[in-house]
């Protein structure tokens, strides 16, 4: 750290997004089915039924949105690569030109000065692998995911200096495959359990074969670390939040960090009738091997409370008088610095990316054609603040990814929660920079938000 400079020289100020989020073109050059397109075609499973069919159409407009990346001055973009572009049937035969385009963007990006920052899953697992073998229930599919990674660091791993294998696996296995309101859609605790590791296994797969390749850049994971706290004063409450940290966020660090899954959540899930039982010798010490850094997606706290259903907790992510975004998340930069703190406190020491960071509300373009979001500047302010206050404390943070470069399908919640610093009028797909993307602008040139 630089006194009086409290973000190091070589910080790298991005933004983010993924494949199915903004590429549509689901059916154009040979891509394959993935497990989204066949979710979001599902009565009922997102708002209006709105599937990623077209969404940015960034497919055909990746030249113009890299130009527009440019001009606000972004150092650093991380996206992600859709796996059924690459291999249409999950394995088996290539798809070229599905991996030309990346490598189309990696060089866009780079004649534009801006580092690549490459997810290799943000959850567009082929669906000819969940039809097949089950999905991540498999450990066939950790081993494709393997062959899948070779091809792709074999294409870009010149080129792509920061690598991360998977985006929140606890999404993937307990969004996909206990609550059902995610791709694939299942209601299966023990499937969700298994699939929690083979995505970790997955991941150390693809660590290990980037490793044998020699490459000159990192390779890391990115967790969805959300603070858990107790909804109300009671040791019950406690508990239920201990526990609830302990299922989204311990489920994942102890693993990668110390070597084993925690043993108050294997008797939890044990209890639901949920054994992990599909841990092979040597797979802990493969998922514990070390990383070049760990990215942490950063959103919410999330408050506990016991009850007899579910799991044994009720969970709500606002108190009646908090602020809240669009998605009903309460803003709440404090519980950023309690979760780089613990991070600190309970893990050794990492590199850290922050690799998502970002608030939906329901932007729209001015009559003087501007958008103006003060709200979204205010809450980005916030927790840069945080940020700056977690490196003076200690924390070795090389990055902040704001989510989202622009508007994008937000999952099941369809096209409403706007999450960019680039409105995105989905009729016309017109972009349109907001009020937060010209004050980020200032903050990247400036190294940090002090006086912005
Ligand atoms: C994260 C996802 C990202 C986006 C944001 C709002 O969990 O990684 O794709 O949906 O939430």
């Amino acid at each position: 750290m630089v006194p009086g400079m409290p973000f190091p020289p070589d910080f790298l100020w991005g933004a983010a997004t993924s494949a199915y989020q903004i590429e549509g073109a689901v059916d154009e050059d040979g891509r394959g089915e993935s497990i989204w397109d066949r979710f979001s075609r599902t009565p009922g499973a997102t708002e209006d039924g709105a599937t990623g069919d077209v969404a940015c159409d960034h497919y055909h407009r990746v030249r113009e949105d890299v130009a527009l990346m440019a001009g606000i001055g972004l150092r650093a973009y991380r996206f992600s690569i859709a796996w059924p572009r690459v291999y249409p049937e999950g394995n088996g035969a290539l798809n070229q030109r599905g991996l030309d385009f990346y490598s189309r963007l990696v060089d866009e990006l780079l004649e534009h000065d801006i580092t690549p920052m490459a997810t290799l899953y943000h959850w567009d697992l082929p669906q000819a692998l969940e039809d097949r073998v089950g999905g991540w229930g498999s450990r066939e599919t950790a081993e494709r995911f393997a062959d899948y990674a070779a091809t792709v660091f074999g294409a870009l791993g010149d080129r792509v200096p920061i690598w991360a294998t998977l985006n929140e696996p606890w999404v993937a296995a307990f969004i996909g495959y206990y609550t059902g309101r995610h791709a694939p859609g299942q209601q299966d605790l023990a499937k969700a359990v298994r699939a929690s590791h083979h995505l970790l296994v997955a991941h150390a797969r693809a660590v290990e074969v980037y490793r044998s390749l020699a490459l000159p850049g990192r390779i890391g994971v990115v967790l969805d670390l959300q603070t858990a706290s107790p909804d109300g004063d009671s040791d019950e409450d406690r508990r239920a939040a201990r526990l609830g940290d302990g299922y989204t966020n311990r489920w994942f660090l102890d693993p990668l960090f110390r070597g084993h899954y925690p043993a108050d959540v294997l008797d939890l899930f044990r209890g639901h009738g949920a054994e992990l039982d599909v841990v092979e010798p040597g797979d802990l010490a493969a998922i514990n091997a070390p990383i070049d850094f760990l990215g942490m997606n950063f959103y919410m706290r999330r408050l506990f409370s016991p009850s007899t259903e579910g799991l044994g907790w009720n969970e709500r992510l606002a108190r009646d008088d908090d602020e809240t975004t669009e998605m009903g998340w309460a803003i709440d930069p404090s519980a950023l610095a309690e979760q780089l703190a613990r991070l600190r406190a309970e893990y050794p020491p990492i590199p850290l990316y922050i690799t998502e960071n970002g608030m939906a509300q329901a932007d729209t373009v001015s009559a003087d054609g501007a958008v103006h979001d003060p709200r979204r500047i205010d809450y980005l302010r916030a927790h840069l603040a945080v940020l700056e206050a977690a490196i003076a404390a200690g924390t070795d943070l090389r990055g902040y990814m704001t989510w989202s470069w622009m508007d994008n399908f937000e999952w099941g919640f369809g096209f409403r929660p706007r999450f960019g610093l680039v409105h995105v009028d989905f009729a016309t797909q017109k972009r349109t920079p907001k009020d937060s993307a010209r004050w980020y602008a200032e903050v990247i040139r400036a190294n940090g938000p002090a006086g912005l």
